[in-house]
């Protein structure tokens, strides 16, 4: 997506780690209108697919998930995170481990706003070891609901997460994709 790649080559930093930093525009500050179309973006992608939720994990999934769910008109989910101590039966639960910040938490999404005829789309800000989209699987294959697949903001092609799902048979589709963080200059995949 043009624009977005735009944003990211005008604000984003590269710190060290491999860690891209778009606090202009998508972690912190959010960028409502770039937002929405990203939100348009993804509903085009996924138009043909009787998405019913839309799902992500907070916080920083939220902002694109919603413009998502605004396009397709479907209620968004937001899994909660947790110390990975609690439980509650009316939960469904998975354990995500982050590698950049060496912690697992417990993610969470009550099934109350789960209904079994559910065909859930997962949007996440980035994608890098693939945790968080995985951990979402989890809950999908517990709750018994289709998944049409995951709508990514900015994808680190160069780290294992999407390979891995799409190895798995997960449609993924990245808006921007990251082919390198060296040097600290940022280097996206071609088209
Ligand atoms: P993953 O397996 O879910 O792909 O991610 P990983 O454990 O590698 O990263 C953990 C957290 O760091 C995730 O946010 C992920 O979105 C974020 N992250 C990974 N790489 C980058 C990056 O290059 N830039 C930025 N800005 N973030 C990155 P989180 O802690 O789960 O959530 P949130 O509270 O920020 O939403
Ligand atoms: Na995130
Ligand atoms: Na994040």
């Amino acid at each position: 997506m043009r624009e977005l790649q735009e944003k990211i080559e005008q604000y984003g930093t590269v710190l060290p780690g491999n860690v891209l930093k778009v606090d202009a525009f998508l972690n912190h500050q959010v960028d409502p209108e770039l937002m929405l179309k990203v939100g348009q973006e993804f509903a085009k992608l996924f138009a043909d697919e009787g998405i019913t939720k839309v799902w992500t994990v907070e916080s920083s999934g939220i902002a694109p998930a919603v413009m998502t769910g605004l396009e397709l008109k479907v209620p968004v989910i937001f899994a909660r995170k947790h110390k990975s101590l609690t439980l509650n039966q009316n939960m469904y639960t998975a354990d995500v481990y982050s590698y950049t910040k060496k912690t697992t938490n417990r993610i969470s999404i009550s099934k109350k706003y789960v209904d079994a005829n559910d065909k859930i789309l997962m949007i996440d800000d980035f994608l890098a070891n693939g945790q968080a989209v995985e951990g979402m699987l989890e809950i999908a294959d517990q709750a018994g609901v289709d998944v049409a697949g995951a709508g990514i903001v900015i994808e680190k092609s160069f780290q294992p997460g999407a390979q891995e799902l799409k190895d798995r048979g997960i449609r993924v589709e990245s808006l921007a994709r990251i082919k390198s963080l060296a040097d600290g200059k940022v280097t996206f995949m071609e088209d």
